[in-house]
């Protein structure tokens, strides 16, 4: 760390005790960013910790549909996010226009969509769900009854494998950095590496295949679809020392202080999401002193997106 991000870290440090605010970051944030939080997890994980808290104001230090979410939840506390820029590939996949249209084109088909969406197409939804809960929340709905699941088609076709429902129908998007992840990236690792278990999360692109593997081949390795937090969760829990990460490489930070005598190895150094990394402390701290950027849904949109929001909240 500079001198001055060491500077950046005491100031927000110091103005975070003076001011009720919670800074809050995601398993992708920069280390330094990481650090600073008061709480680091997933998305289900983070609109927890946004519902609970009892601070004014939310720092949030992640993706743009992430501080939405917690608007949403939290309509009367300020969430504040240091770049709005920060957004994400997988929630531009799809618009409300588009989704209206889907909708129209399956008038009996309930709609999950995955929590990487903007609060409009959340609004437009039944149930939202996070890559932790997405099985559950499918399963909760009647097997006869067609689902529009959306954006993330390796999520998607993952959840109608463990569900083993026909009748999910998967919108064709994907997350630049998670699609990015192949099954050569795999192939080559897991030749060099025969004890490690292997952690992936559901947007790879590799997640149907490797799933195929597994059921068809009898591969003998510990695979785990796993959200970020269920990784973390994991690395705790196993008694392997070695573990290969198909995911994007800031959730490495975690996973090695908190488990300092295992070995981590990410699956694909460059699996980088540019929008979590334009966060950085100076930001953090222009975000705290300028009380900049804050990030409100109109109510209306709001109301709704809660109720898909709930559902999910009930069922995980
Ligand atoms: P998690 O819900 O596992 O944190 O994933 C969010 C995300 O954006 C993955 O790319
Ligand atoms: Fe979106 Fe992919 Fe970045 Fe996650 S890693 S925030 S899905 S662009």
């Amino acid at each position: 760390m500079t001198m001055l991000e060491i500077d950046y870290r005491e100031r927000i440090l110091s103005l975070k005790r003076q001011n009720n605010i919670i800074i809050l970051a995601h398993n992708y944030q920069l280390a330094e960013v990481q650090d600073i939080a008061d709480f680091v997890g997933d998305s289900l994980a983070l609109s927890h910790c946004a519902e609970q808290t009892e601070a004014d104001t939310i720092v949030f230090c992640g993706v743009h549909f992430m501080a939405e979410t917690a608007s949403i939840i939290c309509p009367d506390k300020k969430i504040l996010i240091p770049d709005l820029e920060a957004g994400c590939s997988l929630a531009s996949t799809i618009n409300p226009n588009e989704l209206k249209t889907w909708r129209c084109e399956h008038p009996d088909a309930v709609v999950v969509s995955y929590v990487n969406t903007t609060a409009e197409v959340k609004a437009l939804s039944d149930y939202c769900c996070t890559s932790s809960n997405a099985v559950k929340v499918v399963n909760n709905i009647s097997k006869d009854t067609d689902i529009l699941f959306l954006p993330d088609m390796f999520l998607g076709s993952y959840v109608a494998e463990m569900t083993k429902r026909k009748n999910i129908f998967v919108w064709p998007g994907e997350c630049h950095v998670h699609a990015g992840i192949k099954t050569e990236d795999i192939n080559n690792i897991l030749s060099k590496t025969k004890e490690a278990d292997f952690l992936v999360h559901p947007e790879c692109g590799c997640t149907s295949s490797t799933l195929y593997n597994v059921t068809k081949d009898g591969l003998n390795r510990n695979i785990h679809v796993l959200s970020t937090e269920g990784m973390m969760k994991h690395a705790r829990m196993s008694s392997s020392k070695q573990f290969i990460i198909a995911t994007e490489t800031g959730i490495l930070h975690r996973l090695r202080n908190e488990n300092p005598d295992k070995e981590f190895i990410p699956i694909k150094e460059d699996a980088v999401c540019k929008y979590m990394k334009r966060i950085n402390l100076e930001k953090v701290h222009n975000s705290i002193v300028n009380d900049v950027f804050e990030v409100r849904v109109p109510p209306k949109v709001a109301q709704k997106a809660k109720l898909a929001i709930d559902r999910m909240m009930s069922i995980s």
